[in-house]
Order: structure tokens, then C-alpha cells, then sequence
């Protein structure tokens, strides 16, 4: 029998968010997150390779460093052929899913993406490919997923409609965003949603619509990392994301939906220089560390200072294994998808 997962009040999730919350009951909240993932997916960690193939973008979301409006930066776009070499090089070095990121840039048509899509399934058979790609229409999605792709990760960012509309131009709304989940889903994709915590003007009654946002979505998977100021947007001198109320939702996350694969993220990881370790000891089971060409590294800054060296880098995972084995994990090269199966609570 299938037990169904943990419904946080409220009242816990608005005094686990609270500065009033008490040391011990935060411990216990991280020890019963990390504890229900291990008993789930073991001292394992998943791991993705992240290729970012473009930072042109159509879009102008408030926060982030390659919106269309930024003149400061240099615009790059992967060709195909470099594509396919950041996946063989990934696939040499272990990884078995690559997520395709990029901002939405018209130059790449379906067309193009699908081209991608079977060269990758039918070169790597087995391997799965996650597109990360904005908004588009249904019948966009459909021609992807045909063409092979299994995830799509698609962040709502905040569900805070009126902060969604502050952050967003004006052709994006919280509700065509939710449509979009919700017809990725339809489709077949296992799909992965996700917010900003301390994104401006958020704050904890916010984040605690995320949760319930996420409770009805219920996605395979859940992204989630501090806001961090780019100083070429209007919020560059905003103070970033609190580390701590992030490692708390993780927790909170994990607990509501115990198979989701939750990743430690890179804007974690740049916040603070223990998050990935700090991320998995609070519920994260997954890392993407970056597997983009150097100038593609170089030029795809959706926030200042973003890490892509060292442990971030995908073609250093011997270091990265080294680094999990000193809390006790190890890296799992299987292509993660969620399991199945019943849990204890
Ligand atoms: N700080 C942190 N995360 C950001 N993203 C975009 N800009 C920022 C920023 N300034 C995140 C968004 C998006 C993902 C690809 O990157 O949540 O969904």
C-alpha cells in the first residue's frame, strides 16, 4: 500500500518559515527530510549535465542577467555540432541525462531542437534528455516530446500572481506559466517546477503558495535556489536570497513529495560555499553541474559571480565524488528517473 505523503498545516509551514522557529524543531525538520530521501534513494546523488546553448533571449524577466533588454552582455549561441560534443564529452565522463538550457531564443526553431533531440537519443540510446526552453505552445511541446525529449523544467518562479506580474513582462502571467505545466504534463513529460526564494518583494506567506502550488502540481521534479542580484538589472543592489530559508523549503519540499527529485543548485552552491553539501544533508538528491563549452560558461550569467568551476564543472566529477564522500554519499551515473515503490514517514 502506497502511503501518501506528509500535508504540512499552515500553521507549522508559517512558523517553520518564521524567525520565531526554534533550532531544534529546524534540525528535526532537516533530519526527517534527509532521513525520508535516503530511505527512498539511498546516500545516492543523481547527477545532470547542464549544457547552455544560448543566451539570446526574447524574454525580459526583471531578475535575470541575459534578459533581451541587457546591452552589457555578449550574446553566444552553441551550433549544433558543439552541442553534440558537450554530450559525447559527458557521456565519456558518466552522464546519462542532459538538460539543454537556454534562453528563448527564436533562432532555434522546433525543428532545430528536435534534430538535437533524436541525434542525442539515437547516438546515446537510453540516455535521457531534459529541455529547459520557457514558455511555448502546446504544439511546440508535443513536436519536442515526440522527438524523444522525457523532462521539461520550467520554474513558476513565485506563485504570487501580482509578484509573478512584477518580476515578468507583460506577456507572461502565473497563469499562462501553470497552463504550461500543466500541458507538459498532459504530454507525457515528467516535469519539474520550481521558485526563488527572496526573489523581490517575496516573502514567507509567499513561499508558503509555493508549497501549495506544488502540492497541486505535484511535478517529478523541484528547482528551487536563492535569488541573487545580476548588476545589470533593476534589482542589482536587492541583498540576495536567504541560504537558510531556502535549505528549509528543500526540507518542507522533500517531506510533501517524497519521490521528487530535488536538486542542490548552482545558486545555492554560489550563495554559500557548503550548499551543495548543506542542500542534500536538508533533501536534495540531485546536481547539475555544468557541462558548457568555456565561452558558453563565461557568457550564460543569470546572476553575478554564478559557479561553474571546480565542483560545478562536469568534467571534474572525480572531485565531486570526493566531496559527497565526506558527508557519506556517492554519485549514482543511472539516469534518475523518480521511483516508484511505497516509503515510511
Ligand atoms: N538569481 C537566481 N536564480 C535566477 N534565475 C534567473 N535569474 C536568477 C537570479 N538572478 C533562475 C530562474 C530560472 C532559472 C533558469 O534560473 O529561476 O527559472
Amino acid at each position: 500500500m502506497q502511503k501518501s505523503a506528509y500535508r504540512f498545516s499552515q500553521e507549522d509551514l508559517a512558523y517553520l518559515l518564521s524567525p520565531q522557529a526554534s533550532k531544534k524543531d529546524l534540525e528535526d525538520l532537516r533530519q526527517r527530510a534527509q532521513d525520508l530521501t535516503q530511505s527512498l534513494y539511498g546516500k545516492k546523488i543523481y547527477i545532470r549535465g547542464l549544457i547552455e546553448f544560448s543566451n539570446y533571449c526574447q524574454e525580459a524577466c526583471r531578475y535575470c542577467g541575459i534578459q533581451a533588454t541587457n546591452p552589457h552582455i555578449q550574446r553566444f549561441r552553441l551550433s549544433k555540432e558543439t552541442i553534440y560534443q558537450q554530450v559525447s564529452l559527458g557521456y565519456g565522463a558518466g552522464f546519462r541525462t542532459f538538460v539543454l538550457q537556454g534562453g528563448e531564443d527564436p533562432a532555434y526553431r522546433d525543428q532545430d531542437f528536435c534534430q538535437i533531440i533524436s541525434w542525442i537519443k539515437t547516438t546515446y540510446p537510453g540516455v535521457a534528455v531534459t529541455l529547459s526552453l520557457g514558455l511555448r505552445t502546446k504544439a511546440s511541446y508535443r513536436r519536442l516530446r515526440e522527438a524523444g525529449a522525457d523532462r521539461y523544467l520550467l520554474r513558476h518562479e513565485t506563485a504570487n500572481p501580482q509578484i509573478f506580474s512584477q518580476l515578468h513582462p507583460p506577456s507572461q502571467s502565473l497563469e499562462a506559466r501553470i497552463r504550461a505545466l500543466e500541458d507538459l504534463k498532459d504530454l507525457g513529460y515528467q516535469v519539474g517546477t520550481g521558485f526563488l526564494v527572496g526573489a523581490p518583494g517575496t516573502g514567507p506567506r509567499d513561499y508558503m503558495k509555493d508549497v501549495l502550488l506544488i502540492r497541486q502540481l505535484d511535478p517529478a521534479m523541484i528547482g528551487m535556489g536563492p535569488f541573487i542580484p545580476h548588476k545589470d538589472t533593476p534589482y542589482k543592489n536587492h541583498p540576495p536570497g536567504s541560504v537558510d530559508l531556502t535549505l528549509r523549503l528543500l526540507s518542507i519540499l522533500r517531506l510533501e513529495n517524497p519521490r521528487a527529485l530535488i536538486p542542490a543548485t548552482t545558486a545555492l552552491n554560489t550563495a554559500h560555499p557548503q550548499g551543495r553539501l548543506l542542500g542534500i544533508q536538508a533533501g536534495a538528491n540531485v546536481l547539475m553541474p555544468n557541462l558548457s563549452p568555456p565561452e558558453a560558461k563565461k557568457h550564460y550569467q543569470l546572476y553575478d559571480k554564478k559557479e561553474t568551476q571546480g565542483l560545478e564543472d562536469a568534467l571534474g566529477l572525480k572531485d565531486l565524488a570526493k566531496a559527497l564522500e565526506t558527508i557519506g554519499y556517492k554519485i549514482d551515473i543511472n539516469r534518475g528517473d523518480p521511483i516508484g515503490g511505497d516509503y515510511d514517514l
